[in-house]
């Protein structure tokens, strides 16, 4: 079991990655908080889990309730929140209510955003089930559900009082969905880490088969980076978190464009940060074999490079309608060498369509999924 703390003084917590859910969990959130009652939410794939994680807070005296939602990212609607908004006052819920969120990034940032609007803010557990939510989306405290027009418009911040990460439960994803944890890992290394790329070019393989002591590594390792960055810009606010946003303006207009939950979110990450690194090579910022190591990674990983031919005028609208973007000029996070990337607000419009042209015409972007 490895334990790593996200500093952020009042509202520190704890990330615990371990393998196999037991008494140990029930003790975590004993320290974590100090909740009478609980609303777990979870999909219909990670029920039985879910339902193991109720077991455990009833043992310790605490009322449960449990809400089962469908899978897909349609889930993050304020429709939906308002559903789990019935839960919470069916349970009853007060303010010592803790909001338990078992699942992938989807579930995280729906119960996450509902735990941080309920009452004015309910406590919240992060117990991610997907190598996405594990590595990224589950640390930091961003919830949010989505606009029909924008990705994760409508959102906030609300810190979990921890993270329980339970590694046992990547045996069973989908493939599909663990390739596209895979890209949101490969992220860590071209934002911040060269070593960490690098090492991920070596180990494709035996990443691809699950290795479990890799995984922990990988898990471990993407954690820390999450947490001194958010710990140094909780909000986004400096320039310093916005790193981990690289190939995400891309990525979100992809979702927006292919209808959400057609493209898994990483799988979107995976093309945008091809995307974003041409757009870096255009500028002069970085050779083009930069571009192609992180092509070569993601392809042998199992993941798209290229996005489909859809409307660019769609696909740059949807980027200006991006949290990202600020005067209504888009925001990029373009690398400046391996391990390395900064933000630019100064990117020509015309710029991005070449390079979306340019890559919609690859045999990549044929069509995926
Ligand atoms: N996924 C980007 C962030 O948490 O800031």
């Amino acid at each position: 079991m490895t334990t790593l703390h996200v500093d952020l003084g009042p509202r520190g917590y704890d990330i615990v990655v371990t393998s196999g859910t037991d008494a140990a969990l029930a003790d975590f959130i004993r320290r974590c908080c100090s909740a009478t009652s609980a609303l777990v939410v979870t999909d219909r794939v990670v029920r039985p889990h879910a339902e193991q994680v109720g077991e455990l807070l009833r043992q310790q005296g605490l009322r449960t309730g449990l809400a089962v939602r469908p899978p897909g990212e349609e889930q993050k609607s304020l429709a939906v929140a308002a559903e789990l908004y019935d839960a919470l006052l069916d349970l009853p819920a007060d303010r010592r209510t803790l909001v338990v969120a078992v699942g992938g990034g989807v579930i995280g940032d729906l119960a996450g955003f509902v735990a941080a609007t309920y009452a004015r803010g309910l406590d919240l557990l992060m117990v991610p089930t997907t190598l996405l939510a594990m590595v990224d989306s589950s640390v930091g405290g961003k919830v949010a559900v989505n606009h029909p027009r924008a990705k994760n418009l409508i959102g906030c911040f609300h810190q979990p009082r921890g993270v329980w990460i339970d590694l046992h439960t990547l045996r069973t994803l989908p493939d599909r969905e663990y390739r596209s944890g895979l890209a949101e890992v490969v992220k860590y290394g071209v934002s911040l880490d060269a070593d960490f790329f690098a090492w991920l070019e070596s180990n494709a393989e035996r990443i691809l088969r699950r290795d479990p002591e890799l995984l922990e590594h990988i898990v471990v390792r993407c954690c820390r980076l999450k947490a001194d960055i958010v710990a140094r810009d909780e909000r986004d606010e400096t320039g310093l978190r916005a790193v981990l946003n690289y190939g995400h303006t891309f990525a979100h207009a992809f979702e927006t464009a292919a209808g959400y939950g057609r493209w898994l979110h990483g799988e979107a990450v995976a093309a945008g940060m091809v995307c974003a690194s041409r757009l870096a090579e255009r500028r002069g910022l970085i050779p083009s074999q930069l571009t192609e190591r992180q092509r070569a990674l993601l392809s042998r990983l199992g993941l798209p490079t290229a996005p489909e031919p859809w409307d660019r005028a769609v696909l740059l609208a949807a980027m200006r309608s991006d949290k990202k973007a600020l005067a209504g000029k888009m925001r990029f996070i373009l690398p400046r060498r391996l391990g390395e990337v900064a933000l630019f607000d100064d990117v020509a419009a015309a710029d991005v369509e070449s390079v979306l042209a340019e890559l919609q015409r690859t045999p990549a972007a044929a069509g995926h999924a």
